[in-house]
């Protein structure tokens, strides 16, 4: 059992509480003028079937997210287990995170990273304020996945894979 307290008190422990939900990782891909545009993101998460939708935050101080809103149409690129280089090179501040990394046009133009488990292409459909993010809403338009890779999963602030022999289906 665990103690529980209110979010001021929890102070610096927040992050840490809220790192316990683990996610995978997705860098938001886009075709832009001055060439493609992409930053990293773990709050990816599935929304609506009918009509199908998902959803990501980029914060307020994202520098490539009122970017990729001009160009209206954007990719969702889920990372493999092993692509944590990919990850980081996304995450960095610079414009040169494309670097040594390959990719070809998804439909629409937003860039499709090499060796990723899956790959959605969507259209904005509408963004909201979330605090010191915005939540970002879009339509998927096209979609795909390799079955046989893993997932990069994001936990407490680390990298990790998921469990073998952990697995169980859905009934
Ligand atoms: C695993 C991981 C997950 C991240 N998830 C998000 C996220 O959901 N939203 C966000 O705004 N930034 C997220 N970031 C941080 C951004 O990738 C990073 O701040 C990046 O430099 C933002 O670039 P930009 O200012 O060009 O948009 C994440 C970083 C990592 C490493």
């Amino acid at each position: 059992m665990f103690d529980l307290s209110a979010p001021a008190a929890a102070g610096g422990t927040v992050r840490e509480v809220l790192g316990h939900f683990a996610t995978g990782v997705a860098v938001i891909t886009a075709g832009g003028p001055a060439g493609p545009l992409g930053f990293t993101c773990q709050s990816f998460v599935s929304l609506s079937l009918d009509p199908l939708l998902i959803s990501f935050s980029p914060a307020r101080t994202s520098r490539t997210w009122p970017l990729i809103r001009t160009a209206g149409t954007f990719g969702v690129n889920v990372l493999a287990a092993g692509q944590a280089d990919v990850s980081a090179a996304f995450a960095r501040s610079g414009n040169d995170r494309f670097h040594g990394i390959g990719w070809s046009p998804g439909p629409g133009g937003a860039p499709r990273l090499d060796g990723v488990c899956a790959f959605i292409s969507c259209e904005l459909w509408n963004e909201y304020d979330a605090g010191d993010h915005t939540l970002v809403v879009g339509r998927v338009l096209a979609l795909g996945a390799d079955p046989a890779q893993e997932p990069l999963v994001f936990h407490r602030g680390r990298y990790r894979e998921l469990v073998p022999g952990l697995s169980a289906h859905v009934r």
